[in-house]
Parts: structure tokens; C-alpha cells; sequence
């Protein structure tokens, strides 16, 4: 099987995935596995579309009315592990972990996660290590080392 061209051009990676050039600065995972969405992680997720809008902050398209230079994005993810005590919710790279989500608590985690860096900690269950490194492992067959995350 042949190499897959690897596209490197900045402009045409930006046509094809605007989300490059976007002023990025957190990405909240919303679990919408089973036991989830049991507990209408959907509409947690639709939260914080909301709040996020609301604020001009939700990355996505202009013409579905999010922002192209938001600063949030928001995205749907499968099982974490928290399936009994979901709905699961993830920021990142703060790397923190909610559980026992719902919708009437998305705009205190706007407010206090999202806006102002403060988790809340009657929700969070655990915080994973993110401090990534500027080195990708061996396995990844790059040989960049100038990789920043
Ligand atoms: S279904 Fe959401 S953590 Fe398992």
C-alpha cells in the first residue's frame, strides 16, 4: 500500500480544518456512551453549547452560529469509565475530571472552570497529568522535536 501524502501547507491546512488557526485554549469532552446518556449527557452537552454561545466562545462554524476563532470547543467522546456515575465531563488540557454531571450544573462549570480557572470541586474526581512533553515517543516514527502541545 502506497504512503498517504501527508498535506503540510499551512494555508490548505487552514482551508481544511480551520480549527488549526483557532485561538484554542480548552476542549471539554462531553461522554455520550450508554450509561451517559441514560442521565441526558446530551443535554449537558447542549449546556454548554448554550453558555458557551452565549459568550461568543464556542469554536465552530459562523454559519451554525459558533464562532470560527472561539476559544472553546466542545465535543462528544465515548466511555471513560464513568459510567455509574456519569455524566462524565472532561476539560482539557486541564486535564479534569467530572462526574455526575447535568445540566443545571454547566453554568457554574462555565463560570468557575471555564472562565475563571477554578475547579469545582464538588463534581471533580480526578485530575490526569498534563504536561506533555516535547518529544514524541519512539513508537511514533516523527523525529519532530519541536512538538508543543
Ligand atoms: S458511558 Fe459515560 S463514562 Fe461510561
Amino acid at each position: 500500500m502506497a504512503d498517504k501524502e501527508v498535506i503540510t501547507d499551512p494555508k490548505t491546512l487552514e482551508t481544511l480544518a480551520p480549527v488549526t488557526t483557532a485561538p484554542i485554549r480548552l476542549h471539554i469532552f462531553v461522554c455520550t456512551g450508554k450509561s451517559c446518556s441514560a442521565v441526558d449527557s446530551a443535554e449537558v452537552k447542549a449546556a454548554f453549547e448554550r453558555e458557551l454561545l452565549a459568550r461568543n466562545m464556542l469554536f465552530g462554524k459562523e454559519k451554525k452560529g459558533k464562532n470560527p476563532k472561539g476559544s472553546v470547543l466542545v465535543t462528544e467522546c465515548a466511555s471513560v469509565g464513568f459510567c455509574a456515575i456519569g455524566a462524565a465531563v472532561m476539560v482539557y488540557p486541564d486535564g479534569i475530571w467530572y462526574g455526575q454531571v447535568r445540566a443545571a450544573d454547566v453554568p457554574e462549570l462555565v463560570e468557575e472552570h471555564i472562565l475563571n480557572g477554578r475547579v469545582v470541586r464538588r463534581l471533580a474526581l480526578l485530575k490526569v497529568p498534563c504536561q506533555g512533553s516535547e518529544e514524541l515517543p519512539a513508537s511514533s516514527g516523527s523525529d519532530a522535536t519541536n512538538w508543543e502541545a
